[in-house]
């Protein structure tokens, strides 16, 4: 092995490198800054003997999470790597792109925009970030509309089902929602729509269906979880939503099933994510939602950021991030198109 590990008499853990020792006098502390400084070329060796270590992307298919891109991709990934996403106006392009992939996307998944309309959405870091800024939407209409009715407004809760992705219970328990899980059952491993609906009350914020569960891929079905739903609304007078955590399914379905409703072809359908790093086919770190339309998504939780030029809205949770991912995704929707897109997922299944 390039690295071996010390301890110094104190139990200071220390890394010292063969490779790199020309360069280095003495090993480095662990998990302190070291005092001095050492030449690039030893920090590199003495980084990359130890990143060896590491597994081998290529073969880690565990996480369905994009390990391979065109050489022609990693050159702009590695052109843009130094810019910062946030600053929009010093980047014009690359928010324009991102707003390209934000409508492609919307499109894909049927949502309704009219003529002179652009969507309504936005890039994440990934469909976690995607589902905490859908589950903020929904709980903020929700307590609007409690508010306007002067009812309690509380104890949202949120409808899923028991093989939810564990983003969806850091969801709830950051942002204080309640999670109603429908238990799975021998030989059915997904949320039971009839089941969801029949756990909704006045206080459920929206119910969550995943299109590809984590456990074993399956689609839920959508379509009869939005018609039982819309009957369950008529009665009682409640609008509930659902989104659809499509993180996985979101770039499979309209491909090789376009005929499957789950998307915004049904009413009760307000958002939707999507992994750009899962099937979107780029590398970790892009995600992406699409609300249906303006309404769904309140304007309170826009900010308005104009410190850095002209006025810039807003609406994710962290602040500064890369371009580099953007870039990516849009890359890979103007190369591989409707044609190639369906030959990929196809052979991916
Ligand atoms: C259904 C589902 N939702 C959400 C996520 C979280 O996605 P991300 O890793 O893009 O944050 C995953 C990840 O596997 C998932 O399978």
């Amino acid at each position: 092995m390039a690295l071996s590990r010390a301890q110094t008499n104190s139990g200071e853990s220390l890394i010292s490198s063969t490779f790199a020792s020309r360069y280095v006098r003495t090993a480095l502390p662990r998990f302190r800054i070291p005092e001095q400084s050492i030449p690039k070329d030893a920090a590199y060796q003495i980084i990359n003997d130890e990143l060896m270590l590491d597994g081998n992307p290529r073969l880690n298919l565990a996480s369905f999470v994009t390990t391979w891109m065109e050489p022609e991709c990693d050159k702009l990934i590695q052109n843009s790597v130094n810019k910062n996403y946030v600053d929009m106006d010093e980047y014009p392009v690359t928010t324009e792109f991102q707003n390209r992939c934000v409508n492609m996307i919307a499109h894909l998944f049927n949502a309704p925009i009219g003529e002179d309309e652009t969507a309504v959405g936005v890039g994440t870091v990934g469909s976690s970030e995607a589902i905490m800024l859908a589950g903020l939407a929904f709980k903020r209409k929700w307590q609007n509309k409690m508010k306007a009715e002067g009812k309690p407004h509380d104890k949202p809760n949120i409808v899923t089902g028991a093989n939810v992705q564990v983003c969806w219970e850091k969801f709830a328990r950051y942002f204080e929602v309640e999670l109603k899980e429908v238990k799975l059952r021998e030989g059915y491993y997904v949320m039971d729509p009839a089941k969801a609906v029949e756990l909704v009350d006045e206080n459920t914020i929206c119910v969550a269906a995943i299109l590809g569960s984590t456990l074993n891929g399956e689609f839920e079905d959508v379509k009869m979880l939005n018609d039982l739903l819309v009957a369950k609304n008529r009665l009682i007078r409640w609008d509930t939503p659902i989104h659809v955590d499509a993180a996985s399914g979101g770039f499979i379905a309209p491909f090789i099933y376009p005929e499957l409703e789950w998307d915004f072809r049904l009413p009760l359908v307000k958002s939707i994510n999507v992994s750009g790093h899962k099937y979107g086919l780029v590398y970790a770190g892009v995600g992406w939602i699409i609300w249906r339309n303006k309404e769904d998504l309140p304007d309170e939780l826009i900010f308005h950021i104009n410190y850095l030029g002209a006025d810039q809205p807003t609406f994710t949770l962290n602040f500064s991030k890369g371009s580099s991912q953007i870039i990516a995704q849009y890359y890979q929707l103007i190369r591989l198109g409707f044609e190639q897109h369906n030959k990929h997922v196809l052979t991916l299944c």
